[in-house]
């Protein structure tokens, strides 16, 4: 009983992962506050944030999980991944490397969730497209091979962000 307006009809659980410094928890506060800093601090643990959304007239509930990419402040890997039915796997446009360790990040996810679980490659900062490190294409090339979504996006600008939660939360649903 209750408030009618405040059913949920479903709850996803969605993780970030990648490299740090990529933009995670940028990402996560621009879709859940339409917020963004430029000094953000590494995470440490595991933070989330909430948003409510309607799909065909559904309400869902998209419950973000952030951790640390560095390895040191990462959240206990089994916990961090269980019941998640989304993962959005980031890399930096400007920086090769982050790129260089999705196959990584794409082993472990898949060591740990559910195999059905829905997973984008999110290449981000795409407002510094005269450091570009990776082009496009390579990130299209291997999201085809893997099955993976792909979109580049920024946190910064807001572009494509909104976008690229919509992708995941409409496929699972
Ligand atoms: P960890 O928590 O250490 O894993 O890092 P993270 O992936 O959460 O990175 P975070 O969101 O803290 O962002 C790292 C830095 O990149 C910060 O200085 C952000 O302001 C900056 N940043 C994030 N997104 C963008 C973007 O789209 N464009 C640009 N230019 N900078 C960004
Ligand atoms: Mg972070």
């Amino acid at each position: 009983y209750g408030d009618a307006s405040q059913k949920m009809d479903y709850v996803f659980k969605v993780v970030l992962i990648g490299d740090s410094a990529v933009g995670k928890s940028q990402l996560l506060a621009r879709y859940a506050r339409n917020d963004f800093s430029l000094d953000s601090k590494s995470t440490i643990g595991v933070e989330f944030q909430a948003r409510t959304l309607l799909i065909q007239g559904k309400s869902v509930k998209a419950q973000i999980w952030d951790t640390a990419g560095q390895e040191r402040y990462r959240a206990v890997t089994s916990a961090y991944y269980r019941g998640a039915v989304g993962a959005m796997l980031v890399y930096d446009i400007s920086r090769r490397q982050t790129f260089d360790h999705i196959p990584r990040w794409l082993e472990e996810l898949r060591g740990h969730a559910d195999k059905n679980i829905v997973i984008i490659l999110i290449g981000n900062k795409s407002d510094l497209e005269e450091q570009r490190a990776v082009p496009t294409e390579d990130a299209k090339e291997f999201a085809e091979k893997e099955g993976l979504f792909f979109l580049e996006t920024s946190a910064l600008e807001a572009r494509n962000v909104e976008d690229a939660f919509l992708t995941v939360l409409t496929e699972i649903f």
